[in-house]
């Protein structure tokens, strides 16, 4: 739409100006006819060309103000015509984008398929690991027989797959020294394997907690093996390691141990901060039987791999397996040099 531009020049005049300008024209008029002796007819029309002249301006002016109008108005047309091409170029992209109901039927169906699916294969693989589990707490029960109530497993404890891998690993390397970073429920089972499996040995336990020294010492009582386990209470202190400062069990507790056949490192907790289980190797590992094994468990954790990796590399004369159980664990023993 376009308009044709307003001219501004006598639009600007004020209003006041028409009557002051008939004013001045009618006694200019008069005081001229007076002095020329002017005919009346003639001084009638000089008269009357005043009002008429200042009624063409004044509906100039009125031109000239709606001329303004409309050009505001059109200016504003325009850009809400833009604005309008503009969603509507937006909505052709989107139609194209849109999807039919049939399409969207379709995708719906798919996305829920999807989820469907997904959730099957995490129910099914949650009722595996269940059934694995319930599996190894079965074959624990036929190893070693169970008269009293036993402390949970799973969670913050050693879970049953974990206790029957080092079952197996008790009955067949019948260590005379075990260490165990962390008591819990592991403890018990450990010191039940001794006895079941008639295995000359014994077990310690570093506990840094005092309440679970003595939950731990309650539940070894009961059980009737209290004889085979000391379970040392082992507050944690700084300990500083290639530039490193972590929280560990103090040497009190430990400094005194020689020749450990199987350490098993699940403490201390990994909340402390990161790579709290590393000290473990540097400060026990001259203290391992030359044959010894090492269990480090939790290794589903990101900070258990940089443990065991961090090991590797700053001891190579120790190799690793990987042992896949519901946390998955690590089995590290020295190599034998070849002669
Ligand atoms: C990872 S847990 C390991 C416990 C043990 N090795 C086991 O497998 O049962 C480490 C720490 O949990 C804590 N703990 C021991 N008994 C506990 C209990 N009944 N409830 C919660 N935490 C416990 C102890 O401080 C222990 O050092």
């Amino acid at each position: 739409m376009t308009v044709t531009k307003p001219t501004t020049g006598l639009a600007r005049v004020p209003a006041w100006i028409i009557p002051a300008l008939v004013a001045g024209w009618t006694v200019a008029t008069a005081v001229f006819a007076w002095r020329t002796q002017t005919p009346l007819g003639t001084t009638v029309v000089l008269l009357a060309m005043g009002p008429l002249l200042a009624g063409l301006l004044a509906a100039h002016r009125k031109q000239v103000a709606v001329l303004r109008r409309l050009d505001h108005q059109s200016r504003t047309i325009a850009a809400a015509a833009r604005e309008l091409h503009e969603v509507r170029g937006r909505l052709d992209s989107l139609a194209t984008r849109a999807l039919s109901t049939e399409q969207f039927g379709k995708a719906m169906g798919e996305t829920a398929t999807n989820v469907i699916n997904r959730t099957r294969k995490g129910v099914a693989a949650d009722l595996l690991m269940t059934y694995r589990q319930l599996e190894a707490l079965h074959n624990l029960y036929a190893i070693a027989p169970v008269e009293r109530p036993l402390p949970q497993t799973r969670g913050w404890a050693s879970s049953p797959d974990l206790l029957l891998f080092l079952a197996d690993l008790v009955a067949r390397t019948q260590p005379s020294l075990i260490v165990e970073c962390g008591s819990g429920t592991s403890t018990v089972w450990l010191a039940m394997l001794l006895r079941q499996f008639e295995i000359k040995g014994r077990v310690v336990a570093l506990e840094h907690q005092a309440a679970y020294v003595d939950k731990a010492k309650a539940m070894l009582e009961r059980h009737g093996v209290a004889d085979l386990v000391e379970v040392r209470y082992a507050p944690l202190t700084q300990v500083e390691l290639d530039g490193r400062t972590f929280q560990w069990y103090a040497s009190d507790g430990w400094s005194d141990l020689d020749a450990i056949e199987l350490l098993f490192v699940d403490g201390p907790p990994g909340d402390l901060g990161p790579h709290a289980r590393f000290p473990a190797l540097p400060l026990l590992g001259d203290r391992l039987h030359p044959d010894g094994l090492v269990v480090l468990d939790d290794m589903i954790r990101t900070d258990e791999q940089e443990v065991l990796a961090a090991w590797l590399e700053a001891y190579p004369s120790y190799s690793a397996e990987q042992i896949r159980l519901e946390k998955n664990a690590a089995l590290l023993r020295r190599d034998v040099p070849r002669m």
